[in-house]
């Protein structure tokens, strides 16, 4: 399975900070060999003029939320429809910081990836417990019933992605032990075995959580890790590109 690295910006990027910085990772792209896939998930403001400079590039661009509908009265929103338009081949749905920020239930975010697959977008399903759900020993059952409800029955192993990230891992520099992170994603893919027959073996499990430079190579020689969902790491171009370049 080709491992996918995406770069999360969040609410990051002006104009030319996120330009530039697009602009020395295709430098990075042209200069050297990769065995990743890459995905940019600018704020949405960005996305136009970095498609335009990703063109023609192995780099993919993605959405980091839609609507689940197509068009219509949601003001300040942005649909999988419009993500597509824009050039987007995937969109990340289900953040930690989404279903915090603005009550995201896993309903919402199934038919946020359900609405992905309408539009032949990849979704990035994100999945995760929180530090009191790990100190009380509820990790895989918390995250087995993100799964349940975040799914659609839409998927299959090319239209998604299932991103692990344990939210008390974000921003914080603090990350599971590798042996935390392979219990957990070789529990998500037994989920998605029984629920996707055909297709659950194929569907690629990303790792985020304070990935840097310095713990990449160590989480992604996981064996059901199969790429990174790179938050912080991803705003400097050089830091993101030595993630890509620590792909098994
Ligand atoms: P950090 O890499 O900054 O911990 O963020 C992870 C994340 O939330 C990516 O979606």
């Amino acid at each position: 399975m080709t491992p996918l690295i995406a770069a999360n910006w969040k609410m990051n990027g002006l104009g030319r900070d996120g330009k530039d910085r697009v602009r020395k990772l295709l430098s990075h792209v042209a200069a050297n060999k990769h065995k990743c896939d890459i995905v940019v998930c600018p704020p949405a403001t960005l996305l136009a003029s970095i498609a335009g400079l990703l063109t023609g590039s192995p780099v993919a661009l993605g959405g980091q939320d839609c609507h689940a509908a197509g068009s219509g009265a949601h003001t300040g929103d942005v649909s999988a429809p419009m993500l597509a338009d824009v050039g987007c081949r995937h969109v990340i749905v289900g953040h930690s910081e989404r279903r915090a920020d603005h009550r995201e239930t896993d309903a919402v975010v199934g038919s946020k990836a359900a609405a992905a697959h309408a539009s032949g977008l990849t979704a990035i399903v994100c999945v995760g417990e929180s530090e009191n759900q790990r100190d009380g020993g509820e990790t895989l059952a918390v995250v087995g019933a993100q799964l349940v409800g975040s799914l659609p029955h839409s998927v299959n192993a090319e239209n998604t992605v299932v991103a692990y990230e344990p939210i008390w891992a974000i921003g914080t520099g603090r990350t599971p032990t590798l042996d935390e992170v392979s219990q957990v994603h070789e529990f998500i893919g037994e989920k998605l075995r029984d629920a996707f027959p055909d297709d659950g073996d194929r569907v690629r499990i990303l790792y985020g959580g304070s990935v840097k430079p310095s713990n990449a190579a160590d989480l992604l020689a996981i064996q059901r890790v199969n790429g990174a969902l790179v938050g912080g790491a991803s705003l400097n171009a050089d830091d993101f590109w030595a993630i890509c370049q620590s792909c098994p």
